[in-house]
């Protein structure tokens, strides 16, 4: 569905994108995940057809994104676009005009994504009244309008509070049964578990690409959990091995290069000075992967 071939990007002086290459396929829900400036807006303003890329070329549905046809791609934006002076039911009615769509195709589709987001029951709020989650869910409403076969949703869940943020994914999962191809961008680790296909971006370059389960294979040996009497966060600071360590009060989570001996260097360390523990291995979770990726416990 989308085909990203080595694009860069530079704003003056600075590589928004460096050599990006990716393919999202029918049945995705691909995650673009990277922390703030990472250069996910830029892409996906670039495979929405809304910014030139220097070098490099996008393929939409085996077209160009300037051909296109509009209808076919549901773009939500990072930032809020409705008009928050319009009611819910207005701001829809106001999208699908855009598209020259009769009215009775917007109602009746409007219905059916009321229904699915919860937001039936308020279609005659001001959209600036709206809570934050909510305002996301009607931003997706009006990026369904015309019932996109691809759609690509920039943050959509950002600043938006847990029960929301699952509810959001929820939906997302039921456009995608219902056969809709997902490009979505986040900064929370924890989402890219629910993709199918997760790409890893930092400053401007895909470090990683691939299903959240073959992502993580790799690194099954790598991140170990400490258990000691000892509260300090920085216990483990001085320790070569250990590449990163985040303290939870109760537990250390730590990740290492080489697990094994991660582990006898930490009994040795710990028993030296004596300290009872208990050591073991866990399954990684997307952030540790990314923090090893990026090297930012160097
Ligand atoms: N129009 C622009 N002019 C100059 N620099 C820009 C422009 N748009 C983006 N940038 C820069 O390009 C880099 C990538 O920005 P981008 O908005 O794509 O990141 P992002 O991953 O979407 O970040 P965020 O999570 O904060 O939305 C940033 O350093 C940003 O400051
Ligand atoms: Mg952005």
């Amino acid at each position: 569905m989308i085909k990203v071939e080595n694009i860069s990007k530079t704003f003056t002086s600075l590589k928004a994108l460096d050599q990006v290459s990716l393919q999202v396929g029918q049945q995705d829900i691909f995650g673009l995940i990277g922390p703030d400036g990472a250069g996910k807006t830029t892409l996906m303003r670039i495979i929405g057809g809304l910014l030139d890329p220097d070098q490099g070329e996008v393929i939409l549905m085996n077209q160009a994104p300037e051909k296109i046809d509009r209808q076919n791609l549901g773009y939500m934006p990072q930032r809020f676009s409705l008009y928050t002076d319009l009611t819910v039911q207005e701001n829809i009615e106001f999208f699908g005009s855009l598209y020259s769509l009769p009215k009775q195709v917007i109602s009746r589709r409007a219905e059916q994504v009321l229904e699915i987001t919860g937001l039936s029951d308020f279609t005659n709020r001001l959209a600036g009244s709206l809570s934050g989650g909510m305002k996301q869910k009607l931003a997706l409403i009006c990026a369904l309008i015309t019932r996109p076969p691809l759609l690509v949703l920039d943050e959509p869940t950002y600043g938006v509070d847990p029960q929301s943020r699952q509810d959001f994914w929820r939906i997302l999962y039921q456009l995608n049964h219902q056969g809709m191809t997902i490009m979505v961008s986040t900064p929370y680790m924890d989402e890219a578990e629910l993709c199918t296909r997760v790409a890893f971006i930092n400053q401007g370059r895909i470090l990683a690409c691939d299903t959240p389960h073959n992502l993580k294979a790799p690194f099954s040996q790598r991140v170990l959990e400490v258990r000691t009497p000892c509260q300090d966060p920085r216990l483990f600071d001085d320790l070569e091995e250990v590449e990163d360590a985040s303290f939870f009060g109760y537990k250390y989570r730590l990740v290492v290069a080489d697990g094994p001996r991660g582990q006898q260097v930490i009994q040795s360390y710990l028993t030296a000075q004596g300290l009872d523990f208990i050591i073991e291995s866990v399954p990684p979770a997307m952030e540790d992967l990314f923090v090893i990726m990026t090297g930012k416990g160097d």
